[in-house]
């Protein structure tokens, strides 16, 4: 009998073979042959996908084995990309953003210089809620092109996948309105670069970010609204529930309870835990096995141990910092402790209105101490980690799929070092 040519090792079947890649920084969890460093960082590289896989990587030359496109050897044509001796990365992954909204808070952030708090105006019901009421006055067409447009810049700066967060309708309808727009946002997308540009996104249901107005008097009433009625209705549209678990926002208990419920309907989860003041986000995450914990300004060195050993990913969000003139999240005191870390931007309009992952690699090891492996770990696979993603993608690997960064830059070092302008010269992700 002939033997399959595709079973033999120095064939694999690929439909598209990526070349002249002048550094792959692969950031693979597993050993790969011919690569250096803690992020396996192969040089002159070569990357094989076929229908969107990774099928085969590494340097290129005589180890190479022969691309193939079929077993029907009438099928000959490869798709070839020249990566012009560009940097490749895994594709950025943004795990926190608020991308939905109309308005502008841009007179908060003027005013936060002369002193005034972000608690205070949230306080004073200013803040999301602002936001909120912009956003019930946008209609469907508006809110989708605001979205579309800030998605399309984040993935011109290097992002593939994307989390994005209801909760700035705060109303069923308006909820519900934000869901559609979150899940229909791939499909709208326009594609700049070639047709293998759609960023994956993926929906929160964050009903609980503030109390609204006409539910001020009966919180209680609202925190019923959310339990009751929006998180059965809104299964199978958002893969994560999120809570603002915070003094101005929702308790601990008022959060456990919404957690727990959206737990039992199948809800991965998500807190914004200890931002603004310790306010045991942190534990209950660990309590409830979320997913991750995000922000963690103020957590304490236990919760961080009840995080690492519960398996929850800290998520870290310089953005706030910068916007807030707020110390840094203490990101060594995390990766000592031994805990996963990642980083996203929180892109929103009031704490971090900025949409490049470049920033938070740059501000990540300018101002909190981290080094680029750890950085760029914790902006691919600990993002991804941050989604539950980590097993199909946030890393170069065989059988993951394909998602990655080219960048205009000749050493990889340079990320981080040459800020403030974007160094992505384009994205490819798998459809
Ligand atoms: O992650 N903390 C709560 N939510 C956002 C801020 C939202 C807003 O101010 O509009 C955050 O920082
Ligand atoms: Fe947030």
């Amino acid at each position: 009998m002939m033997p399959d040519p595709l079973q033999s090792p120095e064939h694999v079947q690929a439909n598209m073979v990526i070349r002249n890649i002048g550094q792959l920084v692969t950031v693979a969890q597993q050993p790969i042959a011919g690569a250096s460093g803690p992020l396996q960082v192969i040089e002159n590289a070569v990357v094989a996908l076929h229908d969107g896989v990774i099928v085969w990587l590494g340097p290129a030359g005589e180890k190479e084995p022969m691309f193939q496109h079929d077993a029907d050897t009438t099928v000959s044509e490869i798709t070839a990309i020249d990566a012009q001796g560009m940097v490749v990365t895994p594709g950025l992954v943004d795990s926190h953003t608020h991308l939905v909204f109309a308005g502008d808070r841009s007179e908060e952030f003027h005013l936060r210089r002369q002193g005034v708090s972000y608690a205070s105006l949230l306080a004073q019901g200013r803040g999301i809620l602002t936001t909120m009421q912009a956003t019930r006055d946008a209609d469907t067409a508006t809110l989708t092109e605001l979205a579309t447009g800030r998605l399309n810049t984040l993935r011109a700066h290097g992002t593939t996948t994307v989390e994005v967060k209801t909760g700035y309708g705060l109303d069923k309808v308006t909820e519900q309105t934000c869901l559609r727009i979150i899940n229909n946002l791939n499909a709208l997308e326009t594609s700049p670069v070639h047709e293998y540009s759609r960023v994956r996104v993926v929906p929160t249901f964050l009903g609980a970010h503030s109390v609204p107005p006409e539910y001020r008097e009966k919180r209680d009433a609202y925190v019923d609204l959310v339990i009751e009625d929006m998180l059965p209705s809104f299964v199978g549209m958002a893969r994560f529930c999120d809570v603002f678990c915070e003094r101005e926002a929702f308790s601990l208990d008022e959060s456990r309870r919404i957690l727990t419920r959206a737990k039992e309907l199948g809800y991965l989860l998500k807190v914004h835990a200890d931002q603004l003041s310790a306010s045991g986000g942190a534990r209950l995450a660990a309590e409830l096995g979320a997913t991750s914990a995000d922000h963690l300004d103020f957590a304490s060195d236990a919760d961080l141990d009840a995080l690492r050993e519960a398996g929850v990913v800290a998520t870290l969000l310089p953005g706030c910092s910068y916007t807030l003139r707020a110390p840094y999240p203490p990101a060594r005191r995390l990766l000592e402790r031994g805990l996963h870390v990642a980083l996203a931007t929180d892109f929103n309009p009031g704490t971090s209105y900025c949409e490049n992952m470049q920033m938070m690699l740059g501000l990540a090891m300018s101002a909190m101490g981290m080094s680029l492996e750890e950085a760029l770990t914790a902006a691919t696979i600990n993002g991804a980690r941050a989604l539950a993603l980590h097993e199909t993608t946030g890393s170069i690997e065989v059988g993951k799929r394909g998602e990655l960064a080219f960048w205009s830059i000749a050493d990889y070092h340079e990320i981080g070092y040459h800020f403030g302008v974007n160094l992505v010269h384009s994205v490819f992700i798998a459809s």
